[in-house]
């Protein structure tokens, strides 16, 4: 079983660590990208799996990956539960690899995984995944002097610059960029985050 996060003990148990309400961001990517026959969509980073069954609740053929075995196990578990289908498995961010191509990638509290030498990497293997006129969305907590690391930090992640993220979508159509100040209270500890999102669209017709 892999060590490499904390996550792995935070999810052993019956309870969702991320409760089961899935993001609101997904509105979002429905609207620019509704349900169709055979729309794919990729979540990396899924966690347990609440925004990866949702999407498969909605009609999309969802692939969704963690490096955490409980991770995956449960949103195995989930999916069985809400009676839908998703291709779910153990994999890297850092280190994956697909033969598919997707209308929708998605990725939240997952990219500051990423080491720094693989960021380019990602950013292309991620162009050349997404479908002609496919959408991403991808927030990255992000540092700024004035904010304490959060108590609950892990040494395997990665604070980025503010607007870095953006730098690597130049090309893309953006829908939607932002950067919040947010309070969060898990640990028990109230804290900050700093947090730079952003959505975008696939040249049309682009072919890599
Ligand atoms: C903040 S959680 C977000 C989980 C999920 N996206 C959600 O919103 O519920 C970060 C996730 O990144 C996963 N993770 C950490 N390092 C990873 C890596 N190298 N490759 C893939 N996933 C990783 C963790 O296991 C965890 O599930």
């Amino acid at each position: 079983m892999s060590i490499r996060t904390n996550y792995e003990k935070w999810y052993e148990g019956d309870e969702y660590y991320w409760g089961l309400e899935p993001g609101d961001f997904l509105l979002d990517l429905i609207n620019l990208c509704p349900p169709a026959e055979n729309t794919k969509v990729l979540d990396i980073g899924c966690g347990e799996g609440k925004d990866a069954v949702f999407m498969a609740e909605k009609g999309y053929d969802v692939t969704a990956f963690d490096l955490t075995e409980n991770g995956i196990r449960k949103t195995i578990a989930l999916a069985h539960k809400r009676g839908v289908k998703v291709n779910a498995y153990v994999d890297d961010i850092n280190t994956f690899e697909t033969d598919e191509k997707f209308d929708i990638i998605f990725s939240t509290g997952t990219v500051q995984y990423i080491f720094n030498e693989n960021k380019e990497a990602f950013f292309k293997k991620l162009e050349k995944i997404t479908k002609p006129n496919g959408i991403v969305f991808i927030n990255v907590f992000v540092e700024k002097s004035f904010l304490e690391l959060p108590p609950d930090w892990d040494k395997e992640e990665k604070m980025w610059k503010s607007g870095e993220l953006f730098t690597y979508f130049s090309d893309w159509k953006f829908e939607k960029i932002d950067e919040v100040i947010f309070e969060d209270n898990s640990g028990g500890i109230t804290h900050y985050h700093c947090m730079d999102t952003i959505i975008c669209r696939a040249k049309p017709g682009k072919t890599i």
